[in-house]
């Protein structure tokens, strides 16, 4: 039997019921329609103090023997300048709630303990300052996290008063005397981080309260950024973990009843794939049962975000509250040998198509989901970039990033399709995912993703309007689903080019099992 699945913004991702031997697929792409704007922002990085993610993957010191400008290595900040990163987040995590940020600045640097992420020493070498150089030299916008858990609204106020004001005050001062003149940019501000966790373990309530103080005081002083300039910092207040809506309710219940002293433009989410906790699925050398078990977990985003947005509503029914899933990715047993508490976890084709996935899950809510932040950059969890002293090596999950460019502040396009199944054991999973999306020049595009690791899908395209003349792009895959790129064989899984055949209504492409592609069709 099979089912076609209508899949729209905002509607379920589910499977479709199909003979298991079927490996044709059918995607109806509606290219007269459209749907909302796919945020850049979905695309943004986080950056925290943890193991290698800053000293070694992003900060080597201007003495280094690593080839660097300023203290920060080349060979990332090219690789990084590729991905068009919209924003970074910085510079937490657990670490923001307890980050002292004049720790950070200026000649005298304070060293401290860095007790969240294995005890390790945190020099503070690299602060506000050398963040702000680091975004300037990838073309990247900041998204700051300040500490709420153990801080005061005064020095959250101070830190944003240090990056924004003119050089007027005091504030503005301190940094041009630090070598930095002009104010510097916030595009979003994180009003702490967890706060239901590590962020101080508060009650809804007491949060509430802290968020609203904060959302009041932490003032954005740049001309730039002043309100009107439709360039405005956008606050982001800590919103859920998973499926617990406590957050949810109390931040978007005080926000409907807010007065005109203070407002937040996002509500954070996090959610990992983690399938048990702590985190044991070793990250290589894993089986097809793994394969599917992180699958099956990843797509439970589209459940969360349906639930989230579904309270959302009831509170903002026009969508003035962005849902900004600033924390994600696969969290997987740490390497062994690792240092305790880095974090530190191989990458493989597995992890890209749960990226990819992501990807398509977040373009489906992208009438509400306009920010997203992987978890995270360099060297941590679910990295983009591998770094080992001077050598450097990009992960599949970096390739999904480039080949899913076009999507930044593409228009969704609605699609249905036939996806098969692909079941093992007890799960049972959708044979492919599709989404289409207008890029900003007008151009059609299409992402699909075959889940199955055993079966190439012929994939017939019925898209509307008038004919395709080429379907071509970008195809990810490689022998197993546990491939990966290492420093020495650095090319095991990179993004190959791929094309299919457009004959009047008869568009087709194959898609080769357990893949990732992108394609342009061109009209
Ligand atoms: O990304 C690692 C950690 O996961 C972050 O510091 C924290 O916010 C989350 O629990």
């Amino acid at each position: 039997m099979r089912l076609a699945i209508k899949v729209a913004a905002g509607t379920l991702l589910a499977c479709s019921i199909t003979s298991a031997l079927a490996q044709d697929v059918t995607v109806t792409v509606e290219a007269e329609e459209s749907g909302p704007r796919i945020s850049r922002h979905i695309f943004g990085q986080f950056a925290e103090h943890l193991g290698t993610g800053i000293y070694g993957g992003v900060w080597v010191g201007p003495d280094s023997d690593i080839p660097n400008v300023r203290g920060i290595r080349t060979d990332v900040v090219d690789a990084l300048k590729r991905l068009k990163v919209p924003n970074v987040r910085y510079p937490g995590g657990c670490f923001a709630d307890e980050y002292h940020w004049r720790d950070g600045v200026g000649p005298e640097r304070r060293s401290t303990v860095n007790a969240n992420w294995g005890g390790a020493i945190e020099p503070n070498t690299f602060g506000t300052d050398e963040f702000f150089d680091f975004l300037g030299m990838i073309g990247s916008e900041a998204f700051i996290s300040v500490n709420v858990g153990s801080g005061t609204i005064q020095e959250a106020a101070d830190w944003v008063a240090y990056m924004t004001a003119d050089t007027r005050s005091s504030a503005g001062q301190e940094r041009a005397a630090n070598g930095h003149e002009d104010p510097y940019e916030i595009a979003f501000l994180g009003l702490g981080n967890e706060n239901w966790g590590c962020g101080g373990n508060m009650r809804p309530e007491h949060y509430v309260d802290l968020m609203k103080r904060h959302a009041r005081f932490d003032r954005n002083y740049n001309p730039a950024q002043a309100a009107g300039s439709g360039n405005e910092m956008r606050r982001i207040a800590v919103g859920p973990s998973g499926d617990d809506t406590r957050y949810t309710e109390a931040v978007m219940k005080a926000w409907s009843e807010r007065d005109w002293s203070w407002s937040i433009e996002g509500l954070s989410l996090h959610h990992y794939t983690v399938p048990e906790w702590p985190p044991s699925l070793p990250s290589v050398g894993f089986g097809e049962d793994d394969y599917a078990l992180i699958l099956q977990t990843t797509l439970k985003m589209d459940d969360l975000l349906r639930m989230h947005s579904a309270i959302m509503d009831k509170y903002d029914p026009e969508k003035e509250v962005a849902l900004v899933v600033d924390e994600w990715g696969v969290w997987l047993a740490e390497n062994p040998g690792s240092p305790q508490g880095f974090l530190q976890q191989q990458n493989s084709l597995r992890d890209a198509l749960v990226a990819a996935l992501n990807f398509n899950i977040f373009a489906r809510h992208a009438d509400r989901v306009r920010g997203a932040n992987i978890a995270q950059m360099v060297n941590v969890l679910q990295a983009m970039i591998l770094t080992d002293g001077p050598r450097m090596v990009l992960t599949p999950t970096y390739y999904v990033h480039e080949m899913y460019l076009p999507m930044q502040d593409a228009t969704f396009v609605p699609v249905s399709f036939e996806a098969g199944e692909y079941v093992l054991g007890d799960i049972t999973l959708p044979g492919v995912d599709a989404v289409a999306f207008r890029d900003t020049a007008g151009k059609l595009w299409l992402s699909l993703v075959n889940l199955d690791p055993g079966k190439a899908k012929d994939v017939r395209l019925a898209v509307s309007g008038p004919p395709i003349r080429s379907v071509a792009g970008k195809v990810l895959t490689a022998p197993k689903v546990d491939s990966i790129n290492t420093y020495d064989r650095p090319d095991e899984v990179v993004p190959k080019a791929i094309s299919g055949t457009a004959r009047g209504k008869n568009v087709r492409v194959s898609l080769p099992a357990k893949s990732v592609a992108v394609l342009a069709l061109e009209e």
